[in-house]
C-alpha cells in the first residue's frame, strides 16, 4: 500500500473496494494512553498499562516519562500493535530535571500536559516538537501556568519551543478557558495537584473528561460540578498524592470514526468495531453518524475488565447506509473536534446540505485541518465551502480518484484513504505515512477487510 519513491514523500494508493468486511481491535485511545503513561510517573510504585496506542504521539510521551525519571518496561500486547506497559516512578517529588530537551514530536497532548506536570515540579525543562507543533499556539497554557506562579516561556508568539521552569507550590486558580480544550483543562488540572487549595476550571463546552476521571480513580479529589451560566466546572483540590492504577486502554473512539464512515457510505459493508471507548465526551461522531441515518448496532461490553477504569466500552457494528444531511452548532463541534475531517467526508455522501458550524480550531490542529479538508475533498470531487468558520456540504456527489496532499497530517490521511475506497478510479494520498501518529497498523487493518 505504502510507496516510496527515492527523495520523495510516502504516498498510499487506495483503490476502489468491492466490499468491506470483518473485524477490527482498534489502537488503544491516543487520550488515555497519554494520561495513564504521565499519571504512572507522577505515582509512588508500579503501574501497569495493557493495550496502549503505539503510534509515534503516544511513543513521544513515554521517552518523555523516561526522561523525568521513571522505568518503563514495553512488550507487545497482541493485538492492533499495541503495547502493555510497567512504569516504575518514585511519584512527583522523584522527578528528575531531564538532561537535554522533552521531545514531544507531532505531539500538541505531550507538550501542553507536560507544560502543567513540570509547572509543578521544581525543575527546568525545554519542551519541543516538529515543524507542525512549532507553529501551534501555546499561549493557552502559558497564561494560566503562569498565573500559577511556574515561569513558562515560548517563542515568538508563545510557540515552542517552550522553556518550563516549576515550582513545588502553585497558587491556585479559577480559569475561563477561552476556547474549549480538553489538553488546557488538563494542564491547568495537573499543575493543580501541586497547589496549594483549588484549583478551578471553567469551560464552554465540557472537553473530554478523561483526565479527570482518571485522577479520581488514582484517588485524586477531582469534582465535576453540573454546568453554571453555560459554564462546565471541574475543581481539583491541592496538593494532591496519585495513586497507582492498573489501566486496560479501550479502542480509540477517533479511530473508530473512520471506520464506521467507510461503511456507511460503501454500497456493500458490514465491520464490527471491537471494544470502542464510548465515554459520553468522546462518541459525539458516533452519535452524529447515527442522527445522518448511519445503521450503527452498539453492544455495551460490561464488566471492569474490559472497560479500563471508568470508561465505557462498546462494540459498534456498522453497515452500508443512506446518510441525510446534518447541522452541527459550534458546541456540537467542539464535541466532535478530531472527527470533524471525517464527517465532511460522510456529509459528502449525505442528501442535502450538511452545515459544520465553528469549526475555527481546526485552524490550529496538526495542520490547518480546514484548508486540507477543503482542498483534498474538492480535488476527489466533493462540494464543499468555507465561510468564516463554518464548513458546508452538499451531496451526495460522485468521488472520482485524484492525487490529494494530508499535508502530513493522519487524520487528513485517513479520512482520504477512506474516501479511495468510494471513489470512482485510484486515490493517491500524499504523506501518508503520518498514518504512524495514531493509527500504524491501519494500511494494513485496510487491507484485511476489503476486497
Ligand atoms: C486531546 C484534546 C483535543 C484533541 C486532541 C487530543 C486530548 O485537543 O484535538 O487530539 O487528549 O486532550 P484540544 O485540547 O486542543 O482541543
Amino acid at each position: 500500500m505504502l510507496r516510496t519513491a527515492p527523495g520523495a514523500e510516502t504516498a498510499a494508493l487506495v483503490a476502489p473496494a468491492g466490499r468491506l468486511e470483518g473485524e477490527l481491535v482498534l489502537p488503544g485511545d491516543k487520550s488515555i494512553s497519554h494520561r495513564a503513561l504521565m499519571l504512572a510517573l507522577l505515582a509512588n510504585g508500579e503501574s501497569r498499562i495493557s493495550g496502549a496506542g503505539d503510534g509515534a504521539d503516544v511513543r513521544s510521551t513515554a521517552g518523555i516519562v523516561k526522561a523525568l525519571g521513571a522505568r518503563l518496561e514495553r512488550q507487545p500486547a497482541g493485538e492492533a500493535g499495541n503495547v502493555d506497559y510497567t512504569v516504575t516512578a518514585t511519584g512527583g517529588a522523584g522527578l528528575r530535571r531531564p538532561a537535554g530537551v522533552l521531545d514531544c514530536g507531532n505531539s500538541g497532548t505531550s507538550l501542553r500536559l507536560f507544560a502543567g506536570i513540570v509547572a509543578g515540579h521544581p525543575i527546568e525543562a525545554i519542551l519541543d516538537g516538529d515543524a507542525s507543533l512549532r507553529a501551534r499556539p501555546m499561549a493557552r497554557v502559558i497564561a494560566p501556568l503562569s498565573a500559577m506562579g511556574a515561569r513558562v516561556e515560548g517563542a515568538r508568539d508563545g510557540r515552542p519551543p517552550l522553556v518550563v521552569a516549576g515550582r513545588r507550590r502553585l497558587q491556585p486558580i479559577d480559569w475561563h478557558t477561552p476556547v474549549p480544550s480538553a489538553q488546557v483543562k488538563s494542564a491547568i488540572l495537573l499543575a493543580g495537584l501541586s497547589a496549594t487549595g483549588r484549583t478551578t476550571v471553567r469551560e464552554s463546552v465540557a472537553t473530554r473528561d478523561h483526565t479527570e476521571r482518571m485522577l479520581q480513580a488514582r484517588g485524586v479529589p477531582v469534582r465535576t460540578r453540573p454546568a453554571v451560566d453555560g459554564w462546565a466546572i471541574v475543581e481539583v483540590d491541592g496538593p494532591a498524592t496519585v495513586s497507582t492504577v492498573d489501566e486496560r486502554v479501550p479502542g480509540d473512539p477517533s479511530a473508530a470514526a473512520f471506520w464506521l464512515v467507510a461503511a456507511a457510505i460503501h454500497p456493500d459493508a458490514d465491520l464490527l468495531v471491537r471494544r470502542v471507548g464510548v465515554n459520553p465526551t468522546r462518541r459525539a461522531a458516533v452519535d452524529f453518524l447515527s442522527l445522518m441515518g448511519a445503521a450503527i448496532d452498539e453492544r455495551p461490553i460490561i464488566g471492569a475488565a474490559l472497560a479500563g477504569v471508568g470508561e465505557p466500552v462498546a462494540d459498534l457494528r456498522v453497515r452500508s447506509s443512506g446518510l441525510r444531511a446534518i447541522q452541527l452548532m459550534p458546541a456540537d463541534t467542539a464535541r466532535a473536534i478530531d472527527e470533524v475531517p471525517i464527517l465532511c467526508l460522510a456529509a459528502t455522501q449525505a442528501r442535502g446540505r450538511t452545515v459544520i458550524r465553528g469549526a475555527g480550531e481546526l485552524r490550529h490542529k496538526e495542520s490547518d485541518r480546514i484548508a486540507g479538508i477543503v482542498a483534498g475533498l474538492s480535488t476527489l470531487g466533493a462540494r464543499i465551502s468555507v465561510d468564516g468558520d463554518d464548513i458546508s456540504i452538499d451531496g451526495p456527489t460522485t468521488l472520482r480518484g485524484a492525487v490529494v496532499d494530508s499535508l502530513n497530517d493522519h487524520r487528513l490521511v485517513l479520512t482520504f484513504a477512506i474516501a479511495g475506497l468510494v471513489a470512482e478510479g485510484a486515490t493517491t494520498v500524499l504523506g501518508a505515512d503520518s498514518v504512524d501518529i495514531s493509527y500504524p497498523t491501519f494500511f494494513a487493518d485496510l487491507e484485511r477487510i476489503r476486497s
